[in-house]
């Protein structure tokens, strides 16, 4: 240990428990080393208002959401984006990344859900914990965020998130859980009260994490302006308070008595000792990769996180086809709102250039519709004559406010509905953080793509989808019911100050396998140009390990990505367990034609759910069921194995 508690005076110590400024720990005017934490989960913020205490022109690569990361279902590339985003931190001098959030998503109105990965706990850990390797493996911090049960944006200063102590573990710790196998450098508390205590000062949370998830010394920080009461927060074991300082108000309470050195000290040694690793982390950074790879890898994130919900195959495109783009402010550039919000560093291309450059004999109209109304419509006649009409939407997301409504804005369904009238080949270009309620007009339209918030690269990985250049193979990670009144959240005992979790775990496909007949798109589903089949499962082992494998062919003639699902079901449980719960996923290439053989491994653990009783997760023997499926609801292959 560089720093040591004896080096410092009490007074000291209690500066390091809180900011120096908005962005910047506490360096005791130079006796350590100076950390900068920056947002954000898909790219590294650009502060430029001066108030906010730093400048950094920054040229941030603005990378996909982290839910289209997740829909790619291929966790390599949360890795490339780790790396990615830790050149960028470097590039700026930023130590720890305030990234990633991996909270569920429990209400498809939350505002925050583009900046989490999926409604399941472990496709959420899982990629949370690539994404943490690699920017770590690069020399920067993470901030895994935000613990814990933040799964609302709406009053989350001052609302208790209420849940039992299995649907905690199960869901909303699980994700946590799995993220902390990459041993993230810090982990960020949340605004939200849980059970009715802080979580900027939630003691018995924290220790589960240190003592069950994380480490003993790993350093909690507040989020910003969560801290409510230094005193408590700092007895509770929360050791950094961001932004500003408190540090007047831990001597005031320190001469009263109310807060001793040994609590302070407890604190101030996983500070220095943070410090220490983000000083470390300097020696660990090697060559940064050039921008342009950058770029290269936010594009592939977009391509693959891009999820073709129906095509009547006007998709793909033919290159010489005569179309119309039209939307409401079809070239805006579209992202959520709030601390993770960008501003890209170079204007992106607007989908008709996208397009055109991908294919230049392509004729392309692009009609505005920001403007709608019959009459104009009537005078322009929309899509009428055109092979296809393309109408991109955009559904408005931001942190600290939850949607109001599931639904679209009014003029962009009567936008889709008058082009559904004049073209049977309207395709609708869904960018959205979250399910989005189409019942007004999935019917009447030809294709569907769900791009998401694709980042400043979104346009190009869309045209190459379109296009055909690359076949889509992106899948839901949240099931997309017909209206927000299907979601058992919908139904949930809400009030100003509780937000109670009472539909337990049936969050997601836990709740929508029981009740098909409420969904629109499922968990995991997500077309393709390709067609496949799946045969031949084989399942053996015994005691911890079990091995999964099935053939998959590629019975088309274009080379085609395919992500297989495994889920376990316990046959006849003897406690309330989801009918199925995923617990592998695995995408590969097949070539046109190419049969190959995937083989997945499960340990018991898989198999286990959450005993209150034994206060541990347990995997009673039994019989269990493994399926594989494209889909939550396209299951292709089960077999039985007895545990
Ligand atoms: C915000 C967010 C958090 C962000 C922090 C700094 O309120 O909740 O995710 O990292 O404050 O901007």
């Amino acid at each position: 240990m560089k720093y040591s508690l004896s080096d410092f005076t009490l007074d000291e110590k209690m500066k390091l428990l809180s900011g120096k400024d908005f962005w910047h720990l506490h360096d005791l005017d130079g006796k350590v080393y100076s950390v900068l934490c920056m947002d954000g989960p898909h790219g590294v913020r650009r502060i430029s208002e001066p108030e906010w205490e730093i400048e950094t022109g920054a040229n941030s690569v603005a990378f996909p959401s982290l839910c289209v990361l997740g829909q790619t279902f291929n966790e390599e590339l949360a890795g490339e984006m780790g790396e990615a985003l830790a050149d960028e931190c470097i590039d700026e001098g930023v130590d720890i990344l305030l990234a990633p959030g991996c909270n569920i998503h429990r209400s498809p109105l939350c505002g925050r859900n583009f900046e989490y990965f999926s409604e399941d706990p472990y496709l959420s850990g899982v990629f949370a914990r690539e994404y943490i390797k690699g920017l770590q493996s690069k020399g920067v911090g993470a901030c895994l965020k935000h613990y814990c049960l933040n799964n609302s944006e709406m009053g989350r200063v001052w609302t208790s998130s209420e849940a039992d102590e299995r649907t905690m573990r199960e869901i909303y710790l699980e994700a946590f859980r799995i993220a902390t196998e990459a041993d993230p450098l810090s982990v960020m508390s949340s605004y939200n009260l849980v059970n009715g205590v802080r979580m900027s000062e939630n003691k018995t949370l924290y220790n589960l994490l240190r003592g069950e998830f994380w480490r003993e010394d790993g350093v909690i920080f507040s989020d910003w302006a969560a801290v409510q009461d230094e005193v408590a927060s700092v007895k509770a074991g929360l050791d950094i308070k961001m932004p500003h300082q408190s540090y007047e108000v831990l001597r005031r309470a320190y001469d009263e008595g109310k807060i001793t050195e040994k609590e302070i000290d407890e604190c101030a040694k996983r500070v220095l000792l943070l410090i220490e690793k983000c000083e470390n982390n300097l020696a660990k950074r090697g060559k940064t990769s050039p921008k342009h790879e950058r770029y290269k890898a936010a594009e592939k994130i977009a391509r693959e996180g891009i999820v073709l919900l129906k095509n009547n195959g006007v998709l793909p495109l033919k290159g010489d086809a005569d179309i119309l783009i039209t939307g409401i402010k079809p070239d805006l550039y579209v992202s959520g709102g709030g601390s993770s919000n960008l501003t890209p560093d170079y204007t992106p291309k607007t989908l008709d250039v996208a397009i055109s450059e991908a294919a230049p004999e392509l004729l392309i109209e692009k009609a505005d519709g920001s403007q709608w109304s019959t009459t104009y419509y009537r005078a322009y006649e929309g899509g009428c004559g055109k092979d296809a009409v393309i109408v991109l939407v955009n559904a408005e997301e931001t942190e600290d406010g939850d949607k109001g409504s599931m639904r679209l804005s009014r003029e962009s369904e009567l936008l889709i509905l008058e082009n559904a009238k004049r073209c049977n080949n309207t395709i609708v270009v869904v960018r959205a953080g979250c399910a989005v309620d189409m019942s007004a007009w999935e019917k009447k339209v030809g294709a569907i793509v769900y791009a998401g918030f694709g980042g400043a690269m979104g346009n190009e990985a869309l045209a190459a989808i379109l296009m055909g250049i690359e076949s889509p193979s992106g899948r839901l990670t949240a099931t997309f019911a017909h209206t927000y009144e299907d979601y058992p959240v919908s139904r949930a005992y809400r009030t100003h100050a509780v937000n109670s979790y009472s539909e337990g775990l049936s969050v997601g496909y836990r709740y929508f396998d029981e009740h098909p007949e409420c969904v629109l798109f499922p968990f995991g589903h997500g077309l393709s140009y390709a067609d496949f089949e799946y045969s031949n499962i084989q399942i053996s082992g015994k005691g911890e390990i079990y091995t999964v494998s099935f053939e998959i062919k590629n019975t088309s003639g274009i080379d085609a990505k395919e992500v297989s699902q495994v889920y376990v079901r316990e046959i006849n449980p003897h406690v309330i367990r989801p009918y199925k719960e995923l617990k592998a996923f695995k995408k590969l290439l097949l070539r046109g034609g190419e049969c190959v053989k995937v083989k997945i491994q499960l340990t018991k653990r898989d198999f286990a759910y959450y005993s209150l009783s034994e206060g541990a997760w347990v995997t009673k023997p039994g019989e269990f069921e493994i399926l594989i499926g494209r889909s939550a609801h396209d299951i292709k292959l089960a077999g039985r194995v007895t545990i």
